[in-house]
């Protein structure tokens, strides 16, 4: 299978993600693709030999179709079986989304559906959960709505920062999207939970 990436920042989940993707693993990285410029993850992709592209948003004003447009002709030079979202920041649209529906995965850092959106870790906190974690799901139209294939729990600790419980949750993103990956590769869609 090959797998396209969609990063917008660091890239640590898209590292985690190339790494895992060796030996009789049934995918393999083609492309890195950042909408914003310099992102931190595009370097990191070209450090592992992976092909990367650049499709900034900001070129397209409002126009999200023609934005899309142009992440499509990006995925149409290396004709990817499945994207994954990781740690990109834009909301597609129903059009993309169900062109790709099936075939696009993400990781949300929540325990979803709880948590859709941004500041999730905040969130938690505030409302004052025991837990906190991630989880990967099936891109559908609904943001951060589709099917969960695997979750991580983490637990939140007195004292605890919005920080303090991302540096906790991001090991476990890190654990649980290649764990996914490989299954969904393969065909198998039963969720994982973690630990
Ligand atoms: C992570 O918290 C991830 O859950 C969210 O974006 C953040 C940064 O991810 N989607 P990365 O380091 O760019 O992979």
């Amino acid at each position: 299978k090959r797998v396209a990436i969609l990063i917008s920042g660091s890239g640590s989940n898209m590292v985690a993600l190339a790494e895992s993707m060796v030996g009789d693993h049934p995918a393999r990285p083609v492309l890195v693709l950042s909408n914003v410029p310099g992102a931190g993850g595009l370097a990191k992709a070209e450090a592992l030999g992976i092909p990367t592209a650049l499709v900034d948003h900001k070129r397209f004003g409002k126009d999200r179709a023609a934005f899309e447009a142009a992440l499509q002709a990006e995925l149409d030079k290396v004709q990817p079986d499945i994207l994954c979202l990781a740690g990109f920041m834009r909301v597609l649209t129903e059009g993309f989304v169900s062109f790709w529906e099936g075939r696009m995965l993400n990781i949300h850092p929540s325990l979803l559906p709880k948590y859709r959106g941004l500041n999730t870790h905040a969130r938690a906190i505030e409302a004052g959960d025991a837990e906190a974690g991630c989880s990967v799901h099936e891109v559908t139209a609904e943001l951060d709505g589709g099917p969960v294939l695997g979750q991580a729990r983490v637990p939140i600790l007195q004292g605890d920062t919005a920080d303090t419980l991302a540096a906790r949750v991001l090991p476990m993103e890190h654990r649980l999207y290649p764990a996914v990956l490989r299954r969904y590769a393969a065909g198998d869609r039963t969720p994982l939970h973690l630990p």
